[in-house]
């Protein structure tokens, strides 16, 4: 097998993504390895898992810093130091300027709970429950400067219910979000290995 490429995960709050992930990529036969974990915020409960895992996880507490720019050089250092070629947001709740998403190109990676192009930005299940849909889903991309756009890697779909609210609905899409992610990741990891070969 090829070497497995080393995947940081960042995360604002309870990291049931970030626990998806650390589970499939376990398998010897993965082709990624989650080797840091970073929060944003300092009591986002995916700290503990990721410490529960035996993975090396930090806090780079976004309000320590006066703007934006110090913060993600902060974040770009911890990165670099760890040797880190794949980034995972995965319920991360800061948007990346265009200028750290360049220095990532093509090698940040997002889920959002809607069926992209729809319902991008935060509150994306409440979005399409105002708008009366019928379905919903979730989508994990490549992350570019302009904010839940770039290519989509995979998606799933759900049912929105007559009866749903915020919350029955999120559950339903967090379901389908711990599938969806470790197989997108898979294959975004397997198509890279195979381009690489070529
Ligand atoms: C997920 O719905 C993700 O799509 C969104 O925030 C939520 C994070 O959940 N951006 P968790 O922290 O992975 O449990």
């Amino acid at each position: 097998m090829t070497r497995k490429t080393s995947i940081a995960v960042l995360i604002s709050g309870g990291g049931s993504n970030l626990q998806a992930l650390m589970d499939t990529t376990q398998s010897q036969d993965f082709p990624g390895q989650i080797n840091l974990v970073i929060a944003n915020r300092p009591n986002a409960y995916g700290l503990i898992r990721a410490k529960q895992a035996g993975i090396p996880a930090l806090c780079i507490d976004h309000t320590a810093y006066p703007d934006r720019a110090t913060f993600e050089d902060a974040l770009h250092a911890a990165l670099r130091a760890a040797q880190i070629e794949l980034i995972c947001l995965a319920g991360f709740m800061r948007v990346l300027t265009a200028d750290f998403v360049n220095k990532w190109k093509g090698r940040i990676l997002n889920i959002h709970p809607s069926l992209l192009p729809h319902y991008r930005g935060i509150h994306a299940q409440q979005q399409a429950l105002n708008d009366g849909a019928e379905m919903s889903g979730c989508t994990v991309h490549i992350v570019t400067p302009h904010l839940d756009d770039g290519p989509i890697l995979g998606q799933r779909q759900v049912p929105i219910l007559p009866d749903d609210d915020v919350d029955s609905l999120s559950a339903r899409i967090l379901q389908e979000e711990h599938r969806l992610y470790p197989e997108a990741l898979r294959l975004f990891l397997e198509q890279k290995d195979a381009q690489t070969r070529k």
